[in-house]
């Protein structure tokens, strides 16, 4: 079943400190250009995320209109508590229900279009980390959710939305260096990552002129989750203002942005028109 939330407007207590970057002199999100994108409706899956907060904080601030789609009520309550230094949240939007599987994609999709009208863009930001065992010490568990399930919610994203989906908008994912670089440990997440960067190449053979689909390939991201972290590492908020550069350049596409640290990530930004050279 699909539940529809408006975003609550009261202002709550933020449950996870921020982190902030001030002290990387490399990229100052106070300099970069925001694109107006008050025109487009993105859906932002697995927007809930450590890396999707950064999206829909730059989805926001470019003043479009965000529907999140979440599996669990709990979540939604939990990710408006981290929003909450946003203030009222008229532009907002939650859609509970699940859009792992293919028929639930769809249902999702069709849903969202009814409510809402035209979606211009999707950014599928969906899974998370696995990582401890050797490859011959994963389980059938292990694999079922760490392979399976999320290159199963990848992929039924993607069908249920790019076909939908208009040469001006943008269908984007979000994956990490373990699609092209072995990390020991970690060979589900590798082999998962390596299959979605292969599906963002074929869609884009498929979607020829039709459709514009792109990825960011990042090393670790500085989000929520992290009390650690490296200064040269990239923040959940540049990843959201690459999102912002990609929808707004009409020749962005059938690319894949890669981002492993700072450095990168700025001739990126700047590659995009989206921070000073
Ligand atoms: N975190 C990093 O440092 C980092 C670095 C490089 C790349 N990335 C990439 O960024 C993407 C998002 O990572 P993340 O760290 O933000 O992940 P995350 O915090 O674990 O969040 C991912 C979101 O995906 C949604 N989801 C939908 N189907 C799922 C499934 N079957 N299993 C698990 N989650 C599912 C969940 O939203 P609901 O529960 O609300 O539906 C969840 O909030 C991934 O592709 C990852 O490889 C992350």
């Amino acid at each position: 079943m699909i539940a529809t939330r408006r975003s609550n407007r009261s202002h709550f207590a933020n449950m996870y400190a921020r982190k902030d970057c001030e002290m990387n002199d490399i990229i100052d999100l106070s300099k970069a250009n925001y694109p107006d994108l008050s025109n487009r409706r993105v859906v932002i899956a697995g927007g809930t995320g450590d890396v999707g907060e950064g999206i829909v904080r730059a989805w926001l601030k470019a003043g479009a209109h965000v529907i999140v789609p979440s599996r669990s009520d709990s979540k939604v309550e939990t990710f408006r508590d981290v929003l909450s230094d946003l203030g009222q949240l008229e532009k907002l939007d939650f859609v509970v229900g699940s859009y792992s599987g293919f028929d639930e994609a769809q249902e999702m999709a069709e849903h969202i279009g009814e409510e809402y009208g035209e979606v211009t863009d999707v950014i599928a930001s969906i899974g998370g980390w696995w990582q401890g065992k050797s490859l011959w010490d994963i389980s059938p568990d292990d694999w079922q959710r760490y392979f399976i399930d999320m290159t199963t919610a990848h992929a039924a994203t993607a069908r249920a939305w790019v076909p939908r989906l208009s040469q001006k908008g943008s269908y984007q994912l979000i994956l990490g260096g373990s699609a092209v670089e072995p990390i020991a440990g970690a060979s589900i997440i590798n082999m998962q990552q390596a299959a979605l960067l292969m599906m963002r190449h074929v869609l884009s053979l498929e979607a020829g002129e039709k459709h514009r689909i792109a990825a960011q390939i990042l090393g670790p991201v500085i989000t929520r989750a992290r009390s650690r972290y490296k200064d040269d590492w990239v923040s959940n908020d540049e990843v959201g203002l690459v999102t912002l550069g990609i929808a707004a350049d009409p020749g962005a596409t059938d690319r894949d942005y890669t981002s492993q640290d700072k450095t990168q990530m700025r001739d990126t930004l700047q590659g995009l028109g989206v921070y000073p050279q």
